[in-house]
């Protein structure tokens, strides 16, 4: 494991991220079946080469559905899930919140809000468990605090919703 990768600090912001790595996407595909299971369905992406995916870890995310406008928020994982053992690619996984909806084939559109922490190998399926069900508390507090105060960077926060704001001083 990696020293980045087993980070688990609750990064503040995603300052050290490259501004291209902020929004990336991909096609929903099958992965094990077993989030389900977990408690926390997730939808795999398929990411095409050239996507911008942000380093391994745990990230609370905006989210679009193909052409859909509405903005949804999920908590998404990134990496090969070492607690599991049996999976050699970089998975991208999207629990998706307050949506109770197969989107298999669905082409999806993520905005990272910020990195909650490293992939961790956990020694149980509990610890796996009781972590994802804070992850996602976490999640959903970040973007609700980001939705009432839009950063200047974030489109919605700018009257003209274009281009980011730059600030000199
Ligand atoms: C919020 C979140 C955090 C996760 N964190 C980890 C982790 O730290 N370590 C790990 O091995 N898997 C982690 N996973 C991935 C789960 O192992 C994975 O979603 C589960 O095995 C289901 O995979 P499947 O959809 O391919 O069946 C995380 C998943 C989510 C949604």
């Amino acid at each position: 494991m990696s020293r980045r990768s087993s980070s688990t600090r609750a990064d503040s912001g995603t300052s050290s991220m490259d501004e291209r790595e902020r929004g990336f996407g991909g096609r929903v595909v099958h992965g094990h079946g077993r989030g389900r299971i977990l408690g926390f369905p997730t939808a795999n992406l398929a990411v095409e080469p050239g996507e911008p995916v942000p380093e391994d870890g745990v990230y609370a995310c905006r989210l679009w559905i193909g052409t859909e406008p509405e903005q949804l928020g999920a908590t998404i994982s990134i990496g090969d899930n070492p607690t599991f053992g049996d999976v050699h690619d970089r998975r991208v996984e999207v629990y998706v919140h307050d949506l109770d909806r197969d989107l298999y084939g669905s082409d999806i559109r993520l905005e990272v809000a910020v990195r909650l922490r490293g992939m961790v190998r956990f020694t149980s399926l509990e610890e796996l468990i009781r972590q994802t069900e804070s992850d996602v508390v976490a999640s959903r507090a970040v973007l609700a605090a980001q939705a009432r105060h839009p950063l200047p960077w974030h489109p919605s926060g700018l009257e003209d919703g274009g281009a980011p704001r730059r600030t000199r001083s």
